[in-house]
């Protein structure tokens, strides 16, 4: 078998291949990689299909994106009618009316008066994009010492230099240090492992008063802004307690600082809402987008401002040159025809719903394994969730050797696909998943934990 269209001289089961994939990085170590490919060849609702014909059973939306399941034919036919009658338009002079469409009504679903957006391409065009934005901001008003990026420890927000710096992954950030100057990190909010050695709720949210002082330790007349996601990813889904976030848009507000939400991966209904800061009740003044907006149909990313911070922007060119932030492939015709589309579906299709109701079944669910006296903890909201492995349940003593990326590949083996690290496994499916799917997920986790049991 062979792609369509492409005249390709590799056929599709030949890009397992050594030879062929050394002309290739993924993500992945490649040396590992090879010894075991993943080739993705086809997909349908929450199922991939492997270049051998393996299925798997999609936990996790291919990484949180594909939030309207794969083979969306509403998604499609509105990129395949889009493609016939504007595929690009010139960035640099003007846009198209599926731009503005979309930013419409992105505002119009957006929470409070997030009002106004800038369409890009991928997450990490989005997080940087907003670092700029804040800073601009600031400048814009006459306080231009205000800079500094105050984020966490373990999160990530993105690839390019700036997001790079923002995120707090030790791992990712060494072999490319020296990394830009202006980011300062706090640590993240996770009560299963305070990192003030406190208990929940006598702690007083420590994790979030402290982001407080460090703004003051720093200067508030040097911070311009505080990012975080929501609910953590890579440090194991960090759900913060329910004040942490209506402190930290206070602790903001006291100091004129902005508070950017990264819905990256919490955006476009996989916490239950629309977005994350709507399941917490509290309205940032930038809120970036990416993965699930786009389906996974097209590259799609957006940052969204309030519109008091939009207004600023506003001006004479003489003095104010708008915002300063630009990429070709911004507000692309095709693009925003997939995030219009993808919006409806989820809109129309109440995937908002559908999540909170089959991830509160998926939570449950997830509880049964308990019974291997290896579960930790249980996190996440809606259809954004994780458990966290444990050698020993009363001191939280974690496996060595760790046990996650075990289970997780003995799982992908089994033909489920998760997100695996060395101590958690996160789930994240598409939004259209059934509790039925949901079963099949947990029951095939339960095999594959009980079968690395039974090996060490
Ligand atoms: C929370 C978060 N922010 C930003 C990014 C960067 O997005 P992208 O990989 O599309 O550049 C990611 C990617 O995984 C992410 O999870």
């Amino acid at each position: 078998m062979s792609s369509p269209n492409t005249s390709p001289t590799i056929s599709d089961e030949q890009t397992v291949e050594e030879r062929y994939l050394r002309q290739l990085f993924v993500r992945s170590q490649m040396t590992d990689f090879v010894a075991d490919p993943l080739v993705m060849s086809k997909a349908d609702g929450v199922h991939y299909w492997d270049v051998n014909g393996k299925q798997y059973l999609d936990a996790l939306a291919g990484i949180y994106v594909v939030s309207v399941g794969h083979n969306n034919r509403r998604v499609i036919d509105s990129i395949k009618q889009q493609m016939d009658v504007l595929s690009f338009s010139p960035v640099m002079h003007g846009t198209n009316p599926l731009a503005v469409q979309l930013a419409n009504k992105l505002a119009e679903v957006a929470p409070g008066d997030l009002d106004a957006v800038k369409l890009l391409s991928g997450g990490s065009e989005a997080t940087e994009a907003a670092i700029k934005m804040a800073r601009q901001y600031h400048k814009l008003r006459g306080n231009a010492t205000k800079y500094k990026i105050i984020s966490r420890y373990q999160s990530w927000h993105g690839s390019t230099m700036g997001s790079l710096s923002a995120g707090g992954l030790a791992s990712r950030r060494a072999v490319n240090e020296p990394l830009a100057g202006g980011f300062v990190h706090v640590f993240p909010p996770t009560c299963y492992r305070c990192p003030f050695g406190k208990e929940y709720s006598s702690c007083d949210i420590t994790c979030a008063s402290l982001i407080g002082d460090v703004i003051q330790m720093e200067g508030p007349e040097t911070v311009a802004a505080v990012m975080v996601e929501p609910i953590g990813h890579t440090g194991g889904i960090i759900d913060p307690p329910e004040e942490y976030l209506p402190m930290l848009r206070e602790i903001c507000d006291k100091h004129d600082v902005l508070l950017v939400f990264d819905e990256i991966i919490t955006g476009a209904g996989r916490t239950g809402q629309m977005f994350a800061a709507e399941t917490f009740g509290v309205t940032p003044d930038l809120v970036c987008l990416g993965k699930g907006i786009s389906g996974g149909y097209a590259p799609l990313s957006a940052l969204i401002c309030r519109r008091s911070i939009a207004d600023t922007f506003w001006g004479d060119s003489s003095s104010n040159p708008g915002f300063v932030e630009g990429h070709t492939f911004e507000g692309n015709p095709l693009s925003a025809a997939v995030g219009l589309a993808t919006l409806s579906e989820i809109i129309d299709r109440d995937l908002c719903g559908n999540a909170r109701r089959v991830g509160a079944h998926l939570k449950e669910r997830l509880g049964d394994l308990r019974k291997h006296n290896i579960i930790g903890d249980i996190r996440g909201k809606g259809l954004f969730l994780c458990i966290e492995f444990v050698e020993d349940l009363e001191s939280k003593a974690q496996f060595n050797p760790p046990i996650g990326q075990a289970v997780g590949k003995r799982a992908l083996a089994n033909g489920l696909l998760t997100r695996f690290d060395p101590h958690w496994i996160a789930l994240g499916p598409p939004l259209i998943i059934t509790e039925e799917q949901a079963d099949e997920m947990v029951e095939i986790l339960d095999r594959s934990i009980t079968e690395v049991l039974a090996e060490r």
